[in-house]
């Protein structure tokens, strides 16, 4: 990768710039220096961090590409595809305790815990030193979603159309969620129901990551969720919250699954659907509980785009094989299926940590994911003022998703609404202060 130049579109995010043009490895991981590279393609797993731009540990997957943007691998030497340190991992085949490292001698461990130290911690501090703190904003609403999705775009719009101000809070380079990663839907869907949204009035924060929320913050106004976006902090306060923030991309248990090259499924058709590439030339569709009909969607659209594609139920896959980049899949019926990427179709595991904080109750669903939140068939989660919709109350999909969410997003306006005629009306100030 150093040393080259590649070619993108504008906006486009540097890792699928890297994809199209062949790159692969882009780190070794902290311990053992195994090969790290993307897997989730939606800024979730962490595996594409690398320095962009002299800022070190940036998301590859949600960095845009611009004119003279660098990109440089991280904790790798000479170079993270041939990495002297992988021997780490050859040589301690079983795992190495670095606590214990010899403790037999003051002198040797002493020297040990000077080297671990030096090899600890990923990335090295940015090119240029930042004084400034971001600007604050305060955003006042009457509904507030989080999540781009299928489902927050339909309680937005919904939310909107009923006549509440409304804030759209999504973390992603371009609006649509799973609707961009889905063959069936596509980005012709995600925009046309973006441009709905807008429509009806959302005002849409893109790129920004709902961080936490505050409680203790303006408790007069119920609490605060703070929202950062590339370029400042925003501070929130709602009538009514809405949880749409689907799930994540989960990797399956077998041998050897962090080997670059397994991907989620949902990365690949994110690749697909969304850039236009085609993850690798011959794909193994590793189909996991619940997920049959996105897997053969999937598997259906990547034949068409001319990709050579078997597919395999997950009890089947025993190990990936490949050192730096995944070359095939083992299975318990020792027959081995030859490929250069293995699109692994689990089940998302609900986006939950948001509604947790704001103490709504879950319960651990396995069928549906893992923790998904409890609603009632309007969204109402256990805790007043917060709803949830879509994936994040256990997986159904985009389609089921959109029409919850418009069910959701209309009782939340609803509420909203009441208490203005009761209150009088929010005040949507956008005032600025210094941090
Ligand atoms: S965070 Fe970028 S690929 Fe997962």
């Amino acid at each position: 990768m150093e040393g080259q130049t590649i070619r993108a579109f504008t906006s486009e995010s540097v890792a699928a710039a890297l994809v199209a043009s062949g790159e692969r490895v882009l780190s070794r991981s902290l311990k053992y220096h195994r090969p790290r590279t993307f897997f989730c393609m939606e800024g979730h797993c962490g595996g594409c961090l690398a320095r962009i731009d002299g800022v070190p540990n940036l998301r590859a997957c949600q960095t845009p590409c611009t004119t003279g943007t660098t990109i440089e691998g991280q904790n790798a030497y000479p170079s993270p595809e041939i990495d002297l340190f992988g021997a780490v991992d050859f040589l301690f085949p079983r795992g190495m305790d670095h606590h214990t490292l010899m403790t037999g001698s003051s002198i040797l461990n002493n020297l040990a815990s000077k080297v671990v130290r030096q090899l600890s911690g990923l990335g090295k501090l940015p090119a240029t030193e930042s004084h400034e703190l971001p600007a604050v904003q305060l955003e006042r609403v009457d509904v507030c979603v989080i999540g781009g999705g299928p489902a927050g775009l339909a309680a937005a719009t919904a939310a909107a159309s009923s006549g509440a101000s409304t804030l759209l809070v999504d973390d992603q380079l371009r609006l649509g969620g799973s609707l961009l990663a889905d063959p069936r839907l596509g980005v012709a869907v995600a925009d046309a129901r973006v441009a709905a949204a807008m429509a009806a009035g959302v005002r849409a924060l893109p790129r920004s990551t709902a961080i936490a929320f505050f409680p203790e913050d303006a408790p007069e106004d119920g609490g605060v969720l703070a929202v950062a976006t590339p370029d400042h902090l925003v501070r929130v306060v709602a009538r009514r919250w809405v949880w749409a923030t689907g799930g994540y991309a989960v990797n399956l248990l077998f041998a050897d699954n962090d080997r670059p090259g397994v991907l989620a499924a949902r990365g690949v058709g994110r690749m697909l659907v969304q850039h236009g590439i085609a993850a690798g030339e011959r794909i193994c569709v590793v189909v996991g509980k619940g997920m049959d009909d996105y897997a053969n969607a999937l598997a259906e659209a990547l034949r068409g785009a001319r990709v050579d594609v078997t597919t395999t139920s997950a009890d089947q896959v025993e190990r990936a094989r490949g050192r730096s980049w995944v070359t095939a899949v083992e299975l318990t019926s020792r027959r081995r299926l030859d490929c250069d990427v293995v699109a692994v179709a689990a089940m998302p595991a609900p986006a939950s940590e948001g509604p947790r904080q704001q103490g709504c109750r879950t319960v651990l669903d396995p069928a549906r994911g893992g923790f998904r939140v409890i609603v009632d068939r309007d969204g109402r989660t256990s805790t007043p003022d917060v709803f949830a919709c879509g994936d994040v109350c256990g997986y159904v999909g985009p389609m089921a998703a959109a029409t919850v969410g418009a069910r959701v997003g209309g009782a939340a306006a609803e509420e909203a609404l009441a208490l203005a005629r009761e209150l009088g009306p929010i005040a949507t100030t956008a005032a600025r202060r210094g941090a």
